[in-house]
């Protein structure tokens, strides 16, 4: 038998893979008109990067981290995340000045498989580092914004909120304590556990919705410069259009961040309530990590997820050109047609294996080519047959007039 992939992995192949490739394609496009150069950051990290980084009781580090002890005995995490990894990079190379860069990789985190919910998923995600301005988490929420737009999730929006500064929680937290302390006895057991633990993580739990419609929300407890910082966000979006809600028992699940959080949802993505994608400003995070104080802004977005959301329309054509080649001999001309018209610019591809001319067609349609550049008897004067798959329609042509006719199709 052959070995099946683990559970909650996927092999993401054509057909299907395409609409991956355009989700990325879209993200990478965006993230570059905004000026977010890339990192790479390794797959696997030191276990207490995410211990320290994420939080010692979030569900992330606490029940979903795939841990190991390499050959020479160090905890190594393959990454559930990669905010950290991008902040303990930064600091390594001294921590100084802007740093805005985009990623797409794979992340790891042991969940209950779901459609959307992968034990393997790909994130997409940028950070931007040693800015404090509140019109850094505007531009980073608009990226992201922009990117669901511009994948054909019409319906995208924000869900807003502001968590405040580490030094306004602490009142707050003894309050919302108090609140949690009371209701013990109405809240779920994995609400309950968080009380003593994190009770801030409590606030965003699902099946909790009843007994914490009450419960006082860090929003209404903002120090003035958050307060002034939430306003300057919520402003900023409002100048550049970007619809959002306000969300006051939105708290995300990483424990590393302060003021602004946000998450994307859209109705064309209702699977268990999930978020496309979220994120925040994190300035206490460089500490936790033992760096001096950095600020920092960032987003994920799950791939799976918006993939899921993506409308089903039909692709363009996948390939401008498909390469027909006819008698044996003219396999080596077809290659220079192939590989001239490549060089020029153009998408093209060719069937190696000497079938019919029939099937060479029946393969064009299938990947979808705007034409089929037959080379054939004609080569012998320089010329060959450009036809035209939606319409039959043919003309012979020089291969220079061949790249033209691409051009201007
Ligand atoms: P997160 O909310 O944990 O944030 O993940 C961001 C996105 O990754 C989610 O909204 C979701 O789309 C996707 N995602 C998470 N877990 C899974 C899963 N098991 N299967 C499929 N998709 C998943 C972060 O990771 C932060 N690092 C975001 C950030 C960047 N904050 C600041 N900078």
């Amino acid at each position: 038998m052959i070995p099946r992939a683990p559970k909650g992995t996927d092999d993401i192949l054509p057909p299907e893979s395409e609409r991956w490739r355009t989700a990325l394609r879209t993200f990478d496009d965006l993230a570059d008109r905004y000026g977010y150069q890339l990192a790479l950051t390794p797959i696997f990290e030191h276990t207490e990067l995410f211990a320290r980084g994420v939080g010692e009781d979030t569900d992330v580090v606490e029940k979903q981290m795939y841990t190991f002890e390499d050959r020479g005995g160090r905890s190594l995490t393959l990454r559930p995340e990669a905010t950290a990894s991008v902040v303990r990079a930064h600091l390594d190379r001294g921590g100084d000045g802007i740093l805005k860069v985009a990623y797409a990789g794979p992340m790891f985190r042991y969940e209950q498989p779901q459609a959307g919910r992968r034990r393997q998923f790909l994130q997409v995600g940028v950070e931007y580092i040693g800015e404090p301005s509140p019109e850094a988490d505007v531009e980073v929420i608009e990226v992201g914004y922009r990117c669901l737009q511009a994948c054909g999730i019409g319906d995208a929006s924000v869900l807003l909120n502001s968590i405040g500064d580490p030094e306004d929680r602490v009142a707050y937290r003894d309050l919302l304590f108090r609140f949690l302390d009371q209701h013990r006895d109405d809240l779920s057991t994995e609400a309950a556990r968080r009380i003593d633990t994190n009770p801030l993580r409590a606030l965003d739990s699902k099946q909790d919705e009843t007994v914490l419609e009450g419960a006082p929300v860090p929003i209404d407890h903002l120090g003035s410069a958050a307060r002034a910082h939430h306003a300057a966000v919520e402003a900023g979006l409002r100048r550049q259009g970007i619809p959002f809600v306000a969300d006051p028992r939105l708290v995300r699940g990483l424990d590393y961040y302060n003021r602004t959080v946000f998450e994307y949802q859209a109705a064309s993505y209702q699977v268990a309530q999930a978020a496309l994608g979220g994120g925040g400003r994190y300035d206490p995070l460089a500490a936790m990590l033992g760096g001096s104080d950095t600020p920092g802004v960032g987003l994920a977005m799950g791939v799976d997820r918006i993939v899921l959301a993506m409308p089903d329309v039909v692709d363009a054509p996948a390939l401008d050109a498909f390469v027909v080649w006819t008698g044996d001999e003219r396999l080596e001309a077809a290659l220079v047609v192939a590989s001239s018209l490549r060089a020029a610019g153009f998408s093209a591809d060719l069937d190696l294996s000497g079938k019919s001319v029939r099937s060479q067609f029946r393969a064009a349609d299938r990947r979808r080519a705007t034409a089929a550049i037959v080379v054939g008897s004609e080569w012998d004067e320089g010329l060959v047959t450009v036809k035209r798959l939606a319409s039959g329609e043919e003309s012979t042509m020089t291969l220079e007039g061949t790249q033209a006719w691409l051009k201007n199709r």
